[in-house]
Protein backbone atom coordinates (compact mmCIF):
# COMPACT_ATOMS: atom_id res chain seq x y z
CA UNK A 1 0.00 0.00 0.00
CA UNK A 2 1.50 3.59 -0.46
CA UNK A 3 1.54 5.92 2.49
CA UNK A 4 -1.66 8.15 1.50
CA UNK A 5 -3.69 5.32 1.35
CA UNK A 6 -2.32 3.54 4.33
CA UNK A 7 -3.07 7.34 6.33
CA UNK A 8 -6.57 6.76 4.49
CA UNK A 9 -7.36 3.01 6.02
CA UNK A 10 -6.13 4.26 9.30
CA UNK A 11 -8.12 7.24 9.07
CA UNK A 12 -11.23 5.65 7.99
CA UNK A 13 -11.20 2.51 10.17
CA UNK A 14 -10.17 4.35 13.45
CA UNK A 15 -11.92 4.14 16.73
CA UNK A 16 -10.88 7.16 17.25
CA UNK A 17 -12.30 10.78 15.80
CA UNK A 18 -9.88 11.88 13.59
CA UNK A 19 -10.04 14.91 11.54
CA UNK A 20 -8.20 17.28 9.21
CA UNK A 21 -8.45 20.98 9.91
CA UNK A 22 -7.90 24.01 8.02
CA UNK A 23 -5.90 27.23 10.04
CA UNK A 24 -8.53 28.69 10.04
CA UNK A 25 -11.13 26.10 11.30
CA UNK A 26 -13.08 24.42 8.86
CA UNK A 27 -13.18 20.66 8.48
CA UNK A 28 -11.21 19.37 5.55
CA UNK A 29 -11.91 16.20 6.44
CA UNK A 30 -13.48 13.84 9.10
CA UNK A 31 -13.41 10.30 9.74
CA UNK A 32 -16.36 7.64 10.11
CA UNK A 33 -15.49 7.93 14.49
CA UNK A 34 -15.93 11.19 14.48
CA UNK A 35 -19.30 11.60 12.82
CA UNK A 36 -20.58 8.96 15.68
CA UNK A 37 -19.34 10.36 18.50
CA UNK A 38 -20.81 13.76 17.77
CA UNK A 39 -23.76 12.58 15.33
CA UNK A 40 -23.15 14.25 11.92
CA UNK A 41 -23.09 13.32 8.59
CA UNK A 42 -19.38 13.51 6.77
CA UNK A 43 -21.04 16.24 4.51
CA UNK A 44 -23.07 18.01 7.86
CA UNK A 45 -19.45 18.35 9.10
CA UNK A 46 -17.63 19.25 5.94
CA UNK A 47 -19.86 22.25 5.72
CA UNK A 48 -19.50 23.91 9.20
CA UNK A 49 -16.56 24.36 11.37
CA UNK A 50 -15.44 23.11 14.72
CA UNK A 51 -16.32 26.56 16.79
CA UNK A 52 -19.99 26.13 15.94
CA UNK A 53 -20.02 23.04 17.91
CA UNK A 54 -17.65 23.49 20.57
CA UNK A 55 -19.06 24.53 23.86
CA UNK A 56 -18.73 28.13 24.41
CA UNK A 57 -16.69 28.14 27.56
CA UNK A 58 -13.96 25.18 26.37
CA UNK A 59 -13.78 27.97 22.94
CA UNK A 60 -11.37 30.54 23.45
CA UNK A 61 -8.49 28.26 24.97
CA UNK A 62 -8.64 25.90 21.93
CA UNK A 63 -8.46 28.86 19.45
CA UNK A 64 -5.55 29.96 21.67
CA UNK A 65 -3.56 26.85 21.34
CA UNK A 66 -4.51 26.98 17.64
CA UNK A 67 -2.77 30.69 17.62
CA UNK A 68 0.24 29.77 19.08
CA UNK A 69 0.72 26.63 16.36
CA UNK A 70 0.05 29.21 13.57
CA UNK A 71 2.63 31.35 15.12
CA UNK A 72 5.26 28.79 15.28
CA UNK A 73 5.49 28.50 19.17
CA UNK A 74 4.72 25.23 19.52
CA UNK A 75 4.16 22.30 17.31
CA UNK A 76 1.16 20.33 18.87
CA UNK A 77 -1.60 20.82 22.34
CA UNK A 78 -3.88 18.39 24.23
CA UNK A 79 -6.89 19.74 25.60
CA UNK A 80 -9.98 18.27 27.09
CA UNK A 81 -12.95 19.96 25.50
CA UNK A 82 -16.86 19.85 24.96
CA UNK A 83 -18.75 19.19 21.80
CA UNK A 84 -22.41 19.57 21.37
CA UNK A 85 -23.76 16.53 20.11
CA UNK A 86 -26.15 16.94 17.24
CA UNK A 87 -28.95 16.24 19.77
CA UNK A 88 -27.91 19.11 22.38
CA UNK A 89 -25.80 16.80 24.83
CA UNK A 90 -22.35 17.52 25.74
CA UNK A 91 -19.74 15.16 24.67
CA UNK A 92 -16.48 15.63 26.74
CA UNK A 93 -13.55 14.70 24.26
CA UNK A 94 -9.68 14.23 24.85
CA UNK A 95 -8.26 16.49 21.71
CA UNK A 96 -4.88 16.11 20.77
CA UNK A 97 -4.16 18.54 17.71
CA UNK A 98 -0.30 18.07 15.71
CA UNK A 99 -0.19 21.27 13.16
CA UNK A 100 1.49 19.89 9.81
CA UNK A 101 3.72 22.44 7.97
CA UNK A 102 4.41 22.26 4.21
CA UNK A 103 7.64 24.05 3.53
CA UNK A 104 7.47 25.63 6.81
CA UNK A 105 4.02 27.18 6.30
CA UNK A 106 1.10 26.24 7.84
CA UNK A 107 -1.05 23.68 5.85
CA UNK A 108 -3.18 21.90 8.17
CA UNK A 109 -4.20 20.36 11.45
CA UNK A 110 -4.68 16.48 12.39
CA UNK A 111 -7.15 16.14 15.08
CA UNK A 112 -8.02 13.01 17.19
CA UNK A 113 -11.03 13.39 19.09
CA UNK A 114 -11.21 11.15 21.58
CA UNK A 115 -14.98 10.59 23.59
CA UNK A 116 -14.57 10.72 27.49
CA UNK A 117 -17.82 11.55 28.71
CA UNK A 118 -18.70 8.27 30.44
CA UNK A 119 -15.12 9.26 32.77
CA UNK A 120 -16.05 12.26 33.18
CA UNK A 121 -19.84 11.81 34.65
CA UNK A 122 -17.94 8.71 36.79
CA UNK A 123 -15.68 11.33 38.27
CA UNK A 124 -18.85 13.48 38.85
CA UNK A 125 -20.50 10.95 40.19
CA UNK A 126 -18.04 9.69 42.30
CA UNK A 127 -16.93 13.12 43.59
CA UNK A 128 -20.20 13.87 44.79
CA UNK A 129 -20.78 10.35 46.56
CA UNK A 130 -17.65 11.07 48.31
CA UNK A 131 -19.11 14.72 49.03
CA UNK A 132 -21.96 12.77 50.53
CA UNK A 133 -20.54 10.07 52.44
CA UNK A 134 -18.37 12.45 54.50
CA UNK A 135 -21.57 14.72 55.18
CA UNK A 136 -23.67 11.39 56.50
CA UNK A 137 -19.99 10.74 58.79
CA UNK A 138 -20.20 14.55 59.75
CA UNK A 139 -23.86 14.29 60.45
CA UNK A 140 -23.73 11.23 62.29
CA UNK A 141 -21.24 12.03 64.83
CA UNK A 142 -21.99 15.37 65.60
CA UNK A 143 -25.88 13.70 66.29
CA UNK A 144 -24.09 11.29 68.72
CA UNK A 145 -21.84 13.99 70.51
CA UNK A 146 -25.09 15.84 70.98
CA UNK A 147 -27.39 12.99 72.13
CA UNK A 148 -25.60 12.43 75.08
CA UNK A 149 -25.20 15.51 76.50
CA UNK A 150 -28.79 15.75 75.68
CA UNK A 151 -29.83 12.96 78.12
CA UNK A 152 -28.21 14.51 80.73
CA UNK A 153 -29.68 18.24 80.81
CA UNK A 154 -33.41 16.32 80.46
CA UNK A 155 -32.31 13.93 83.30
CA UNK A 156 -31.47 17.09 85.40
CA UNK A 157 -34.68 19.07 84.34
CA UNK A 158 -36.59 15.87 85.95
CA UNK A 159 -34.48 15.73 89.47
CA UNK A 160 -35.17 19.57 89.71
CA UNK A 161 -38.92 19.33 89.10
CA UNK A 162 -38.82 16.47 91.59
CA UNK A 163 -36.82 18.70 94.17
CA UNK A 164 -39.04 21.74 93.94
CA UNK A 165 -42.26 19.50 94.50
CA UNK A 166 -40.59 17.69 97.81
CA UNK A 167 -39.76 20.77 98.74
CA UNK A 168 -43.50 22.20 98.60
CA UNK A 169 -42.90 24.41 96.60
CA UNK A 170 -45.94 25.95 95.09
CA UNK A 171 -44.77 28.95 93.03
CA UNK A 172 -45.51 28.03 89.02
CA UNK A 173 -42.44 29.98 87.94
CA UNK A 174 -39.98 27.77 88.23
CA UNK A 175 -42.33 24.71 86.66
CA UNK A 176 -42.84 27.02 83.55
CA UNK A 177 -38.90 27.46 83.26
CA UNK A 178 -38.32 23.68 83.79
CA UNK A 179 -41.61 23.36 80.90
CA UNK A 180 -39.63 25.90 78.51
CA UNK A 181 -36.59 23.24 79.11
CA UNK A 182 -38.27 20.49 78.00
CA UNK A 183 -39.73 22.09 74.86
CA UNK A 184 -36.18 22.88 74.07
CA UNK A 185 -34.99 19.37 74.53
CA UNK A 186 -37.71 17.79 72.38
CA UNK A 187 -37.03 20.24 69.31
CA UNK A 188 -33.17 19.76 69.65
CA UNK A 189 -34.37 15.92 69.89
CA UNK A 190 -35.98 16.02 66.87
CA UNK A 191 -33.47 17.91 64.89
CA UNK A 192 -31.05 15.30 66.12
CA UNK A 193 -33.32 12.35 64.88
CA UNK A 194 -33.27 14.13 61.19
CA UNK A 195 -30.01 13.96 61.56
CA UNK A 196 -29.41 10.58 62.06
CA UNK A 197 -32.38 10.32 59.39
CA UNK A 198 -29.75 11.87 57.15
CA UNK A 199 -26.83 9.53 57.65
CA UNK A 200 -28.35 6.11 58.29
CA UNK A 201 -27.90 4.07 55.23
CA UNK A 202 -31.19 3.08 54.66
CA UNK A 203 -30.12 0.76 51.62
CA UNK A 204 -30.15 -2.32 53.68
CA UNK A 205 -33.46 -1.49 55.12
CA UNK A 206 -36.27 -3.24 52.93
CA UNK A 207 -38.38 -1.83 50.65
CA UNK A 208 -42.42 -2.58 51.03
CA UNK A 209 -45.69 -1.92 49.17
CA UNK A 210 -47.30 1.08 50.16
CA UNK A 211 -50.30 3.34 49.11
CA UNK A 212 -49.21 6.69 47.32
CA UNK A 213 -51.30 8.73 49.03
CA UNK A 214 -51.16 7.56 52.50
CA UNK A 215 -47.44 8.57 52.41
CA UNK A 216 -48.74 12.18 50.59
CA UNK A 217 -51.11 12.03 53.35
CA UNK A 218 -49.05 11.90 56.17
CA UNK A 219 -46.41 14.17 55.28
CA UNK A 220 -48.63 16.72 53.99
CA UNK A 221 -49.87 17.20 57.69
CA UNK A 222 -46.55 17.92 58.44
CA UNK A 223 -46.52 20.79 56.07
CA UNK A 224 -49.57 22.38 56.15
CA UNK A 225 -49.10 25.00 58.60
CA UNK A 226 -46.39 26.34 57.21
CA UNK A 227 -47.94 26.34 53.75
CA UNK A 228 -50.50 28.12 55.66
CA UNK A 229 -48.64 30.84 57.21
CA UNK A 230 -47.07 31.76 53.80
CA UNK A 231 -50.46 32.09 52.27
CA UNK A 232 -49.66 28.89 49.59
CA UNK A 233 -52.60 27.60 48.16
CA UNK A 234 -51.96 23.59 47.58
CA UNK A 235 -54.01 22.03 44.80
CA UNK A 236 -53.95 17.73 45.18
CA UNK A 237 -54.46 15.55 42.34
CA UNK A 238 -53.86 12.36 43.43
CA UNK A 239 -54.55 8.89 41.72
CA UNK A 240 -55.45 7.35 45.07
CA UNK A 241 -55.16 3.57 44.04
CA UNK A 242 -51.55 3.85 43.10
CA UNK A 243 -49.24 1.70 45.21
CA UNK A 244 -45.73 1.66 45.20
CA UNK A 245 -42.82 -0.50 46.45
CA UNK A 246 -40.21 1.95 48.11
CA UNK A 247 -39.20 2.59 51.96
CA UNK A 248 -42.24 5.27 52.67
CA UNK A 249 -39.86 7.29 55.27
CA UNK A 250 -37.34 8.26 51.99
CA UNK A 251 -40.48 8.90 50.27
CA UNK A 252 -42.00 11.25 52.44
CA UNK A 253 -38.70 12.72 53.49
CA UNK A 254 -38.04 13.51 49.61
CA UNK A 255 -41.73 14.95 49.23
CA UNK A 256 -40.65 16.91 51.95
CA UNK A 257 -37.13 18.37 50.45
CA UNK A 258 -38.75 19.15 47.18
CA UNK A 259 -42.09 20.98 49.45
CA UNK A 260 -39.50 23.34 50.74
CA UNK A 261 -37.35 24.36 47.62
CA UNK A 262 -41.05 25.10 46.40
CA UNK A 263 -41.95 26.90 49.11
CA UNK A 264 -38.61 29.19 49.43
CA UNK A 265 -38.95 29.19 45.50
CA UNK A 266 -42.60 31.61 45.92
CA UNK A 267 -41.48 33.60 48.56
CA UNK A 268 -41.33 37.05 46.87
CA UNK A 269 -44.14 35.74 44.55
CA UNK A 270 -47.46 37.22 44.45
CA UNK A 271 -49.07 34.00 42.51
CA UNK A 272 -48.54 31.12 45.09
CA UNK A 273 -50.09 27.74 43.76
CA UNK A 274 -48.75 24.63 45.08
CA UNK A 275 -49.92 21.66 42.90
CA UNK A 276 -49.09 17.70 43.96
CA UNK A 277 -49.92 15.55 41.19
CA UNK A 278 -49.79 11.70 41.63
CA UNK A 279 -50.21 9.23 38.57
CA UNK A 280 -49.16 5.99 37.05
CA UNK A 281 -47.68 5.38 33.93
CA UNK A 282 -45.32 2.79 32.35
CA UNK A 283 -44.73 0.16 35.17
CA UNK A 284 -44.10 3.31 37.50
CA UNK A 285 -45.71 6.17 40.17
CA UNK A 286 -44.85 9.26 39.03
CA UNK A 287 -45.24 12.20 42.23
CA UNK A 288 -45.15 15.44 40.45
CA UNK A 289 -44.39 18.90 42.79
CA UNK A 290 -44.81 21.96 40.98
CA UNK A 291 -44.83 25.25 41.83
CA UNK A 292 -45.34 28.54 40.60
CA UNK A 293 -41.97 30.41 41.90
CA UNK A 294 -39.19 31.92 40.50
CA UNK A 295 -37.85 28.95 38.39
CA UNK A 296 -34.40 27.43 37.43
CA UNK A 297 -32.83 28.96 34.93
CA UNK A 298 -31.37 27.67 31.92
CA UNK A 299 -27.24 27.37 32.93
CA UNK A 300 -28.54 26.36 36.84
CA UNK A 301 -30.14 22.91 35.59
CA UNK A 302 -27.34 20.98 35.04
CA UNK A 303 -26.18 21.93 38.95
CA UNK A 304 -28.81 22.02 41.10
CA UNK A 305 -28.82 18.39 42.24
CA UNK A 306 -24.96 18.74 43.02
CA UNK A 307 -24.13 18.22 46.69
CA UNK A 308 -23.38 21.93 48.52
CA UNK A 309 -24.83 23.87 45.13
CA UNK A 310 -27.41 26.28 46.49
CA UNK A 311 -28.28 29.89 45.49
CA UNK A 312 -29.95 30.53 48.56
CA UNK A 313 -27.72 32.71 51.56
CA UNK A 314 -26.23 30.83 53.89
CA UNK A 315 -28.24 30.87 56.87
CA UNK A 316 -31.49 29.50 54.72
CA UNK A 317 -29.52 27.16 52.17
CA UNK A 318 -27.20 23.73 52.49
CA UNK A 319 -27.64 22.71 48.98
CA UNK A 320 -28.11 19.43 50.49
CA UNK A 321 -31.80 19.11 49.30
CA UNK A 322 -31.78 17.88 45.88
CA UNK A 323 -28.53 15.54 46.41
CA UNK A 324 -29.91 13.74 49.28
CA UNK A 325 -33.28 13.57 48.05
CA UNK A 326 -31.58 11.94 44.49
CA UNK A 327 -29.54 9.43 46.52
CA UNK A 328 -32.44 8.23 49.11
CA UNK A 329 -34.75 7.45 46.07
CA UNK A 330 -31.75 6.31 43.08
CA UNK A 331 -31.38 3.65 46.45
CA UNK A 332 -34.39 2.17 45.96
CA UNK A 333 -34.83 2.05 42.55
CA UNK A 334 -36.68 5.25 42.32
CA UNK A 335 -35.35 8.78 40.55
CA UNK A 336 -35.64 12.46 40.93
CA UNK A 337 -36.25 14.40 37.85
CA UNK A 338 -36.27 18.32 36.91
CA UNK A 339 -39.06 18.74 34.57
CA UNK A 340 -38.93 21.00 31.61
CA UNK A 341 -41.84 23.33 31.41
CA UNK A 342 -43.20 25.60 29.05
CA UNK A 343 -44.99 27.99 31.35
CA UNK A 344 -43.59 29.44 33.98
CA UNK A 345 -43.77 26.58 36.99
CA UNK A 346 -41.06 24.65 38.03
CA UNK A 347 -41.90 20.84 38.79
CA UNK A 348 -39.87 18.23 39.76
CA UNK A 349 -40.96 14.39 39.48
CA UNK A 350 -40.52 11.45 41.87
CA UNK A 351 -40.67 8.19 39.81
CA UNK A 352 -40.60 5.17 41.80
CA UNK A 353 -41.64 1.53 40.79
CA UNK A 354 -45.09 0.07 41.10
CA UNK A 355 -45.95 -2.65 43.76
CA UNK A 356 -47.01 -5.69 41.89
CA UNK A 357 -48.48 -9.20 43.16
CA UNK A 358 -48.22 -8.67 46.58
CA UNK A 359 -50.38 -8.09 49.06
CA UNK A 360 -51.05 -4.37 49.97
CA UNK A 361 -51.64 -3.07 53.47
CA UNK A 362 -53.39 0.16 53.92
CA UNK A 363 -52.91 1.97 56.76
N1 LIG B 1 -38.67 24.66 43.28
C1 LIG B 1 -37.54 25.33 42.94
N2 LIG B 1 -37.62 26.49 42.22
C2 LIG B 1 -36.50 27.16 41.89
N3 LIG B 1 -35.25 26.77 42.20
C3 LIG B 1 -35.10 25.63 42.90
C4 LIG B 1 -36.23 24.85 43.30
N4 LIG B 1 -35.76 23.77 43.97
C5 LIG B 1 -34.41 23.87 43.99
N5 LIG B 1 -34.01 24.99 43.35
C6 LIG B 1 -32.62 25.44 43.17
O1 LIG B 1 -31.75 24.37 43.49
C7 LIG B 1 -30.82 24.74 44.49
C8 LIG B 1 -30.44 23.53 45.32
O2 LIG B 1 -31.55 23.06 46.06
P1 LIG B 1 -31.28 22.13 47.31
O3 LIG B 1 -30.37 21.02 46.92
O4 LIG B 1 -32.58 21.76 47.92
O5 LIG B 1 -30.44 23.05 48.29
P2 LIG B 1 -30.91 24.39 49.05
O6 LIG B 1 -32.41 24.38 49.11
O7 LIG B 1 -30.28 24.27 50.40
O8 LIG B 1 -30.34 25.53 48.26
C9 LIG B 1 -31.52 25.86 45.24
O9 LIG B 1 -30.61 26.72 45.89
C10 LIG B 1 -32.25 26.58 44.10
O10 LIG B 1 -31.38 27.43 43.41
MG1 LIG C 1 -33.56 22.71 49.58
Amino acid sequence: MKEDQLFKSAFNHSSIGMALVSPNGKWLDVNPALGRILGYDRDELLTGDFQNITHPEDLARDLAYISECLAGKRDSYELEKRYYHKDGDIIWTLLTVSLIRENGTPSFFISQIQDITENKNNQHALIQATKLAALGEIAGTIAHEVNNPLTIISGQASLLRRDLMKRGISDQGPFNQITKINDTIKRISSIIQSMKNLSRDGSNEKTQPCRLQDIIQENMALCNQQLKNDKIEVVLDIDENIYIEARPIDIGQSLINLIVNARHAMKNESKKVLTIKAKSQNGMAKLYVTDTGHGVPENLINKIMDPFFTTKPKHEGTGMGLSITRKLLTKMNAQLKYIHSLDKTTTFCIEVPLAYNKAVKTA
